[in-house]
């Protein structure tokens, strides 16, 4: 008998994959690039560092770069094409009140670290500004990327250090971030930006020495009968209250943030 059940077993597993190519899941993929060596481009600027913050956009043909210091609008056909590109730095003064604070020349810099796009058409960008977060809002009109200098407070937008781990996006109008709102970066939050702002409360039972890692949204479902089931889930890991150990025990979590409740949940809200 043994051997028969594994023939057939081999038998059905390749049939299984077959019948899974044709389903109606079958995705075709939007853009597929062969891989060569060849294909590869680069892009480096002289004297630049710290890419980290990137910004997908097809509606205009380009990628969007965050640095140290700098934003980059790149082709997004050959990110080695650069088309524009806008500094953001710390003034003399902010630096100085960095240092004094006990920080280093290279962290009391400006390190993009937030980029969307806005229902406009603009994006908004936040940096660490020298341990003092700042937002601000930039276009791309005529091939040329510009800052408004609106100075906004990037407060639980955007991390104060820039080795932090943080989390973000743009809903509609609406930001949702998950980030530390001290220099210390010792009081971490999830903060709501639109004309009001909500956040949660400083409690280590919400969050405890939490890092961020990453939030989506997921859309409500169709034909729901109940419906606000639209929900931004946050992805993070932190150090587990709920156990009495001998040594720290990280956990990861997933929290669920509701988008329509600034009424219904208040005990859990500013
Ligand atoms: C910035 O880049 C430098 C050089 O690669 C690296 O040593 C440093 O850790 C980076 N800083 C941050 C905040 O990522
Ligand atoms: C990509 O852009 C760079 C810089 O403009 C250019 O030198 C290079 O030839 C381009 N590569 C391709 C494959 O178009």
């Amino acid at each position: 008998m043994y051997p028969l059940v594994v023939i057939r077993l081999f038998w059905l597993l390749p049939l299984a994959l077959t019948l899974d190519a044709h389903s109606p899941l079958d995705c075709v993929p939007r853009k597929t690039v062969p891989y060569h060596r060849e294909n590869g481009h680069m892009f480096r600027e002289e004297g630049v560092w710290n890419y980290s913050t990137m910004l997908l956009r097809e509606d205009l043909g380009l990628l969007l770069l965050g640095a140290r210091e700098n934003i980059y609008a790149l082709d997004i056909n050959n990110i080695s094409n650069k088309k524009s590109s806008v500094s953001w730095k710390v003034t003399e003064r902010q630096q100085k009140e960095c240092s004094y604070k006990g920080k280093d020349q290279i962290e009391c810099q400006n390190y993009i670290r937030v980029l969307h796009t806005m229902e406009d058409g603009r994006m908004y960008v936040c940096g660490t500004n020298a341990f003092n977060p700042e937002c601000d809002y930039m276009s791309y009109k005529d091939g040329e990327l510009t800052l408004e200098n609106k100075a906004e407070d990037g407060k639980g937008k955007c991390p104060f250090d820039p080795f932090q781990r943080y989390s973000s996006i743009m809903i509609d109008k609406t930001l949702y971030s998950a980030t530390s709102m001290n220099f210390l970066g010792s009081e971490p939050v999830v903060m709501r930006s639109s004309p009001s702002s909500i956040r949660t409360e400083f409690k280590s039972s919400w969050l405890h020495e939490p890092n961020f890692i990453s939030m989506a949204q997921m859309p409500e479902s169709r034909n729901s009968l109940t419906g606000d089931d639209d929900k931004v889930y946050l992805f993070f890991s932190e150090t587990a209250v709920e156990y009495d150990f001998y040594s720290k025990l990280v956990v990861s979590r997933v929290a669920r943030v509701c988008k329509v409740c600034v009424f219904v949940c208040p005990p859990r809200w500013h």
